[in-house]
């Protein structure tokens, strides 16, 4: 009977670029998409971009343009991404989406109308200047347990102390430096604790993995606390409903976000979304998540789904962390590799077949070994699986036309033991079991090339009497090829693609009963070359991605992209002697000086600049200095900025501004 299957994978957060630890979560449910395909099943993959909440905000204010233009920018970005790895969405959808504000809403109106909504006034933390509360992210400052500087508000990185913003000594907002001062406000909570009878059963009921599960039950011991799903304006959201003023907190409308990407698709495809998501509706329902939220897929997300009236799902499946070489991804530290920095190396279809090897149903972490990763793809992938069939389509259009033999004559019975191995390695994915499975496919490529070894086709070619023995053995061999593939085919679907052009067949499961005989295949051409060294080492030497994508913070500069960059790099940096026309003290800001600078243009351009420190206004007026002329402009609380000028600072002193020789003029070119 075929299934109906809806899976998700989280949502990505539109402030930043993907890396390899997403695509451990993406990887490892397009896997179970396309092996639920492969077995005919009716199985749709939909997902969106998390797009609201105050890290997407502030950085679009700090590139000076809308977030929704950041919102549809990253959502292009992500998609790019996630197609390049073969990731097969039926619908990437984003949360800043018509239906789910509709949905989102619907949501918390039905919440309410059964009393599951209070509102209380709470104390926040707010940022004077910024005219915005603030996250516990935002806020910076010394860990009161071992006095490292510059830590988050809610746990220090240095010693791993975690406290409330409140503890924290010299606390600054990380949006403007100001000192955060606590005002109060009205806030929604869903009370979580009229659930806590349903989910205290639910949790157990075979839709969790019991470590999970587990995991989980410490949260009753202390008792559900209601959860804050407002926040006030100014926020990047969705308006809470006959509250002005008030926006739901992201992930409010983050988890709703799975069902506006179904209606999406539904709408698009003629299909019922109560199927889907309906009291009563008959598909499955699986989310694939990582270990960090999930208290929010398992509790507040079912929570609301059963207070609302909606169908609660089937699974919800959590995976590991990833580590690279055995520690922690960490973007300041230069080991979060990015999807796109990865693509510019290597094939996509490594990494794909790498986590299959390492992932299982538990929640355990996975290791990017480098060495490891190397090993597996260029001496199990392509050594053990791609070379089957390069060791064999030569002789067939050497020999035979490209034309495979009419029977595999007495070996006809290996073909059969090997392909009925595929029931293992059925159950092996529909359990999640990935690295088993990798390890019963290679077990058939080890029997596989373990004949070829014995039959020694190369030998058979050079005599003219043992042509009808060659013929046969290339076609078993190329027919264990095929199940190799087609067995593989969820795991790499790039070179499953390849195959199918290759052998001129589709990859089909059931097909596998019945070898290709008699069939004419395609003059091989490389399915997948090997790895070379310096490309996964390369992986490790290129840093992480830049400042900007630490969730509006900035941090330990990032080292350079490059030993060096090229002259024509330099040269997209337009440099201008600038003279200054007038500099003045902007209210509200310590460091800063307004700058109105003449670069020969037909107006001045208004450049703010943190110079305050070294210079009395006035003196600067009159001066040459050197600008960037066309660095994008940032929108400040001021004002907008139109430029960059140049200074020198450092432990010694500083800033001082640089300035030409005498003779330059307003508008040379530096360079
Ligand atoms: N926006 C939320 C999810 C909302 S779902 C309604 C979010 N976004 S995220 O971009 O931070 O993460 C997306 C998914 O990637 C999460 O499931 C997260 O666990 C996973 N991973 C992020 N970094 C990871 C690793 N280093 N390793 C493995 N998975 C990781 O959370
Ligand atoms: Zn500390």
């Amino acid at each position: 009977m075929t299934r109906k299957i809806l899976v998700t994978s989280a949502l990505p957060y539109a402030n930043g670029p993907l890396h390899l630890g997403h695509m451990v979560e993406y990887t490892q449910t397009d896997i179970w998409v396309r092996y639920q395909r492969l077995r005919g099943n009716d199985c749709i993959y939909v997902c969106a971009d998390d797009a609201h909440g105050t890290p997407i905000m502030l950085r679009a204010q700090s590139e000076g343009i809308t977030p929704e233009k950041l919102v549809s920018r990253m959502h292009r970005e992500h998609l790019q991404d996630f197609t390049a790895f073969g990731i097969s969405f039926d619908t990437y959808h984003s949360t800043h989406s018509p239906e789910n504000f509709a949905l989102s809403q619907e949501i918390y109106r039905r919440l309410r109308n059964q009393e599951h909504i209070v509102v209380r006034e709470i104390e926040q933390a707010y940022d004077p200047v910024a005219g915005i509360f603030l996250p516990d992210r935002f806020i910076r400052g010394t860990c009161p347990s071992c006095g490292a500087s510059d830590q988050y508000g809610d746990n220090c990185e240095a010693c791993g102390a975690t406290y409330s913003p409140t503890d924290l000594l010299n606390p600054v907002s990380a949006v403007s430096g100001a000192v955060p001062e606590r005002r109060p406000a009205e806030h929604y909570f869903f009370r979580l604790s009229d659930f806590s009878d349903f989910l205290k059963e639910w949790i157990h009921g075979g839709a969790l993995q019991p470590e999970m599960a587990n995991k989980l039950d410490e949260w009753f011991q202390t008792g559900l606390s209601d959860w804050d799903i407002s926040r006030d304006a100014p926020y990047f959201g969705i308006p809470v409903p006959d509250a002005p003023g008030k926006y739901f907190y992201v992930w409010l409308d983050a988890l709703p976000g799975y069902m506006a990407a179904t209606r999406n698709w539904c709408d698009t495809h003629n299909a019922s979304f109560d199927d889907y998501w309906g009291p009563d509706a008959g598909a499955e329902v699986y989310h694939f998540i990582g270990k960090d939220i999930i208290y929010f897929h398992a509790l507040f997300w079912p929570a609301m789904l059963q207070g609302a009236g909606f169908r609660l799902p089937t699974g919800i499946f959590a995976h590991g962390f990833m580590t690279v070489n055995g520690s922690k991804m960490s973007k300041s530290r230069g080991t979060s590799i990015t999807a796109v920095q990865y693509l510019q190396h290597l094939e996509p279809e490594f990494l794909r077949y790498y986590f299959a090897s390492k992932l299982n149903s538990r929640v355990e972490d996975i290791d990017l070994s480098l060495e490891d990763f190397f090993q597996k793809g260029n001496g199990d992938l392509v050594g053990k699986i791609v070379n089957l069939a390069a060791r064999a389509a030569g002789f067939i259009h050497k020999h035979f036309a490209g034309q495979l033999a009419q029977s595999l004559g007495e070996d006809a019975p290996l073909y059969r033991s090997l392909s009925e191995q595929r029931g293992k390695i059925a159950t092996a994915y529909e359990s999640r079991e990935y690295g088993r499975a990798i390890r019963e496919i290679l077990s058939i490529a080890d029997q596989a090339n373990a004949y070829v070894d014995a039959k020694a086709p190369w030998l058979l070619a050079k005599d003219a009497g043992q042509r009808a023995a060659l013929h046969q053995v290339c076609t078993v061999t190329l027919n264990c090829f095929r199940l190799l593939v087609t067995l593989l085919s969820p795991v790499v679907p790039q070179l499953a693609e390849r195959s199918m052009a290759f052998l001129q067949s589709t990859l089909d499961w059931n097909a596998l009963e019945t070898p290709l005989l008699g069939h004419t295949i395609q003059v091989y051409e490389h399915l997948l070359q090997r790895m070379e060294k310096t490309a996964v080492e390369a992986l490790v030497q290129i840093p992480a991605v830049s400042q900007t994508d630490l969730m509006g913070e900035t941090r330990i500069p990032e080292p350079a992209a490059e030993p060096g960059i090229s002259i024509d790099e330099f040269s997209r940096v337009d440099l201008r002697i600038a003279r200054i026309l007038s500099a003045e003290a902007v209210e509200g800001a310590d460091k800063l000086l307004r700058l109105q600078l003449d670069i020969g243009e037909n107006r001045p351009r208004t450049v703010f600049a943190g110079i305050k420190k070294s210079y009395i206004p006035e003196d600067l007026a009159g001066r040459l200095t050197v600008m960037v002329a066309n660095l994008s402009p940032r929108k400040l609380r001021f004002g907008i900025s139109e430029g960059m000028v140049l200074a020198a600072s450092g432990p010694e002193g500083g800033p001082f501004l640089l300035a030409p020789d005498s003779g330059a003029q307003p508008g040379m070119k530096v360079g």
